[in-house]
């Protein structure tokens, strides 16, 4: 594959602007690519045992050709590798190999290895360089661009991290073809919500293409792209998340829920399906709150259901809790201030919005009424 293939979009972050490059043949290509903007530069590569085997030798034949040194960190995969002791372990692998400020880690993998990654970057030396080469699509089109890191606490997900943005993002589509069926359906799910969050052209395009995302070649490579434009102006409007930023969160509150519900069994439910069924009730409850239109809602169901996603709770195998035991995991989200309900919810289409106050009594009796007993 030539250069010509390769799409651009970049975080416009002022003096902190990065590039997302897009396309075939990133990895073989990465040492010229971060050499060009991170000259003199070594690196350690953090991924994890899945993608190791199949794409750590590109992109280690890549870097040496450019005659960036480096040395990697192989960790198992899962959630659950996003702990403290992964991350002492990967902090002590970066020094061991007496890696400096100047250097890099380069995170090669889905969301997991990103967000661990990133963070002992943002943290070893008080702050390393920092390169993202996401491999899952949910990791290109989400978690590689905007600088969030961390990993999870026994108290909850996320609960501990710092923002601290890449140098570079290397999204190399030809990843994504060792990349298992449910984990690519899972993060489409991502792709919509940038549609459904404020661009209905983007969704409308997704309802006649979703089938070339799918099966790769420009369609995907497309919609990766738009996903990350979409991200990056989000990002670039709101850094820290004090405002829009959280319109990113459109499915989450229920999706969550339900992750919680299931106890992150990704057996039961994976992040991206979670979010799939988040997203339908998201749009059928603005609707039951008269706030957008139950066409709306339906068209939605009707997309997700043709992907191969879940859209609803009944669609969660080995069944859920209660109606107020699901509303107490909604409340222990991190989108509760002052012990009224935050939700992303939408007038239709691409016109969502933050609504604060949401009373809970009206989310019960939604769960209440959808809940498949
Ligand atoms: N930082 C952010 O802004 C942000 C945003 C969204 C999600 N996240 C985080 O991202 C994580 C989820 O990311 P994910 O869905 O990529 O999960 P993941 O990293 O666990 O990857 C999913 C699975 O796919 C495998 N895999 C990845 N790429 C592969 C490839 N090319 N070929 C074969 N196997 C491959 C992995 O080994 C893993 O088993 C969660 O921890 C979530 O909290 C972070
Ligand atoms: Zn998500």
């Amino acid at each position: 594959m030539t250069e010509a293939a390769t799409m651009t979009v970049e975080v416009g972050l002022g003096d902190r602007a990065y590039d997302i490059l897009i396309g075939p043949g990133l990895l073989a290509r990465s040492g010229a690519e971060i050499a060009r903007r991170l000259p003199g530069t070594r690196a350690a590569i953090v991924t994890d045992e899945n993608v190791a085997a199949a794409h750590l030798d590109t992109l280690k034949a890549g870097l040496v050709g450019a005659g960036v040194d480096s040395v990697d960190i192989v960790l198992p995969p899962g959630e659950k590798t996003k702990s403290f002791d992964r991350l002492q372990e990967v902090v002590d692998g970066v020094l061991a190999a007496r890696l400096e400020r100047r250097d890099c880690v380069i995170a090669l993998g889905g969301g997991v290895i990103g967000d661990l990654a990133g963070f002992a970057a943002g943290i070893v030396r008080r702050g390393m360089h920092f390169v993202q080469v996401p491999t899952s699509l949910l990791a290109q089109v989400d978690s590689s661009v905007g600088g969030k890191t961390g990993i999870n606490s026994p108290r909850g997900k996320n609960l501990v991290g710092v923002f601290h943005q890449p140098r570079l993002v290397l999204a190399d589509t030809g990843t994504l073809d060792t990349l298992p069926a449910r984990e690519f359906r899972a993060g489409y799910a991502e792709v919509a919500k940038y549609g459904l969050i404020d661009r209905p052209d983007f969704f409308a395009w997704l309802e006649e293409n979703w089938r070339e995302v799918f099966s790769g070649g420009p369609a995907r490579i497309e919609a990766i792209a738009q996903s990350c434009r979409a991200k990056a102006d989000v990002v670039a409007r709101d850094e820290f998340e004090t405002g829009d930023r959280a319109l990113l969160n459109l499915g989450h509150t229920f999706g969550h829920a339900l992750e919680a519900a299931t106890r992150y069994d990704g057996a039961r439910l994976v992040h991206g399906e979670g979010v799939a069924i988040g997203m339908a009730m998201a749009h059928r409850f603005s609707a039951r709150m008269n706030l957008a239109s139950p066409d709306d809602a339906a068209r939605v169901e009707a997309h997700l259901r043709a992907a191969g996603l879940p859209w609803r709770m009944a669609d969660v195998p080995g069944g859920l809790p209660d109606a107020e035991t699901l509303l107490s995991f909604i409340a222990q989200d991190k989108k509760v201030q002052r012990g009224a309900l935050t939700f992303i919810l939408t007038h239709g289409i691409g016109k969502s919005f933050i609504a604060k106050d949401v009373p809970a009594s009206e989310v019960l009796s939604f769960l209440r009424e959808n809940h498949p007993g």
